[in-house]
């Protein structure tokens, strides 16, 4: 069996509340059985971690690249894809394929939001499709 690793970044753990014009109104918890259930027909486990913490999210990153039977990693760095240079380092670091996702369309909001940092060093982006972004990511790296 093949794992993922999804890896959300802060504030997404307030998901269902926050700013469901946005974000919709389903929580992290059922967006990630969502995408487990999905999954399970092809023999894909999903492992998740969120943290509001940047360090504790680069540790996660750097911690998967040795766990060898993670296939690849879904990274929703959520405010830290704009402002983290450490992050960015991570990804760069680590040789499993990282796919960036974002809820929204980032590059239809403040311009703040329409720099990632971390997108250069990832196989590619997905934006703006609200939850399906985690499973057309997951998609994108089984394939
Ligand atoms: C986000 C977009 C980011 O700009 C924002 O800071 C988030 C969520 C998204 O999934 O659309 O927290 O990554």
């Amino acid at each position: 069996m093949r794992r993922i690793l999804i890896v959300n970044g802060p504030n997404m753990g307030h998901l269902g509340r926050r700013q469901p014009e946005i974000y919709g109104d389903a929580t992290l918890d059922s967006l990630i059985s969502a995408v487990k259930t999905a999954f399970a027909a092809d023999d894909i486990a999903i492992d998740h971690f969120q943290s509001d913490i940047e360090g504790e999210i680069v540790h996660r990153l750097l911690q998967a690249d040795d766990e060898a039977d993670i296939a690849g990693i879904v990274l929703n760095a959520a405010a830290y894809t704009h402002t983290s240079v450490a992050i960015a380092d991570a990804v760069a670091a680590i040789a499993k394929p990282v796919v960036e996702v974002h809820m929204s369309n980032v590059a239809a909001r403040e311009q703040v939001r329409q720099r990632s940092l971390i997108a250069p060093y990832c196989a590619g982006t997905i934006t703006g499709f609200g939850a399906l972004s985690y499973f057309l990511a997951v998609k994108a790296l089984i394939s």
